[in-house]
């Protein structure tokens, strides 16, 4: 009889002690709000058309609970609402909310994949489109920061590499947790175009893509592979460069079928295949645009380069060899991002 009372208060204590501490968890973390919530959390900001495609690849694959914020009233919480109740029929768990009026649901979220921008207008020159989106940037970066101190940055919005500048300056977080998106959709895209040439599963290819996100990226043929076999032994030069050069205007080949809009579907695609990276802590080598200093011959400036994507982001740069033609694009390429840093700066 002792011995069964003693089990009895035990099981008690432990229930309330779970309790309590279920509470303290809820007070830091409202978005915890459900017993069954998943492991990892992850906050897109922006939900437009790349935010909300990425929230739904995140909960379909079920990989973390997902916020979606942005300043239009209702957008997020609709979107939110919309996914949420698609789960029943995709078949996931995922805990799915928006907020437009503030950041206090992203508390303590592991990632943050930043999409918030305005995208170029006609008219609007570089600069213009610059400034506006480096203050949005600010802006947004300064209160997740606050609100997850410890998260790793994805930075999606364009000017790429300038907005990873932002993001990296504006946070005071360690290079290996800010990285920007590109190189990723970039070698999606050359993956694609090389598999329908040569009428192979995407699944067999393999594709580098270096350097900024714009005109001057450097596909890298020597290293891209169908089965393990580089393209240069599979296809003429002519086809290659054709595609190299499709490859590096992708993007402007969507906004010209769009008309209204740019890459959404593929953007993030690249944006959740990094995420899945570190929250499964994959190790995997994707190409990033990330903080380099000194590799390459590169210094103090975020440039696509393959890098091993892990629990604690960019774990290791990959440094592979090159030929002079290629150090040379990829050094052109550096030198257009920091073109445009340096303008960034002068906008102040
Ligand atoms: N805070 C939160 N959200 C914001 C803010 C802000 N300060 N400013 C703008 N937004 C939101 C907009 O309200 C919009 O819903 O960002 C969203 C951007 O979505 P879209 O205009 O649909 O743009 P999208 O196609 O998703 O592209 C987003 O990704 O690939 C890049 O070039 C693209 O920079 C662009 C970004």
């Amino acid at each position: 009889m002792r011995n069964i009372k003693s089990v009895d208060i035990k099981r008690i204590y432990d229930t309330n002690f779970l309790q309590i501490i279920r509470k303290i968890v809820l007070c830091y973390n409202p978005s915890t709000d459900k017993e069954n919530a998943m492991e990892k959390k992850v906050s897109v900001i922006g939900a437009g058309m790349v935010g909300g495609t990425c929230a739904q690849r995140l909960a379909e694959k079920e990989l973390c609970d997902v916020v979606l914020v942005d300043i239009i009233d209702g957008l997020p919480e609709g979107k939110a609402l919309d996914l949420a109740e698609a789960a029943p029929v995709e078949k996931h768990d995922a805990h799915i909310t928006g907020s437009s009026k503030g950041y206090a649901a992203t508390a303590g979220s592991d990632i943050i994949i930043i999409t918030s921008g305005v995208p170029r207008k006609p008219g609007m020159s570089r600069d213009d489109l610059l400034a506006i989106n480096s203050k949005i940037m600010k802006d947004v970066v300064s209160k997740v920061a606050k609100e997850s101190p410890n998260a790793i940055l994805i930075i999606v919005a364009n000017p790429l590499d300038a907005m990873c500048h932002v993001a990296f300056e504006t946070s005071g977080f360690p290079k290996n947790r800010v990285m920007g998106m590109a190189g990723a959709l970039d070698s999606a895209r050359f993956r694609y175009f090389i598999a329908e040439e040569l009428k192979v599963s995407v699944e067999n290819t393999n594709a580098f893509v270096l350097g900024g996100h714009g005109d001057t990226m450097v596909p890298l043929p020597r290293y891209s592979t169908v089965a393990g076999v580089p393209i240069t032994e599979l296809m003429p030069k002519e086809r290659i460069d054709a595609l190299c050069e499709r490859t590096a205007k992708g993007g402007g080949e969507i906004v010209s079928l769009l008309k209204t809009g740019s890459a959404f579907f593929a953007t993030a695609s690249g944006a959740v295949q990094m995420a899945e990276a570190i929250l499964k802590d994959k190790k995997l080598i994707v190409p990033c645009a990330t903080y380099l200093e000194g590799e390459y011959g590169i210094n103090n400036l975020f440039v696509g380069v393959p890098v091993k994507l892990g629990k604690n982001g960019v774990e290791e740069v990959m440094q592979i060899k090159l030929t002079p033609e290629e150090d040379a694009a990829l050094k052109k390429s550096a030198a257009a991002v920091q073109e445009l840093v340096d303008a960034m700066k002068k906008l102040g």
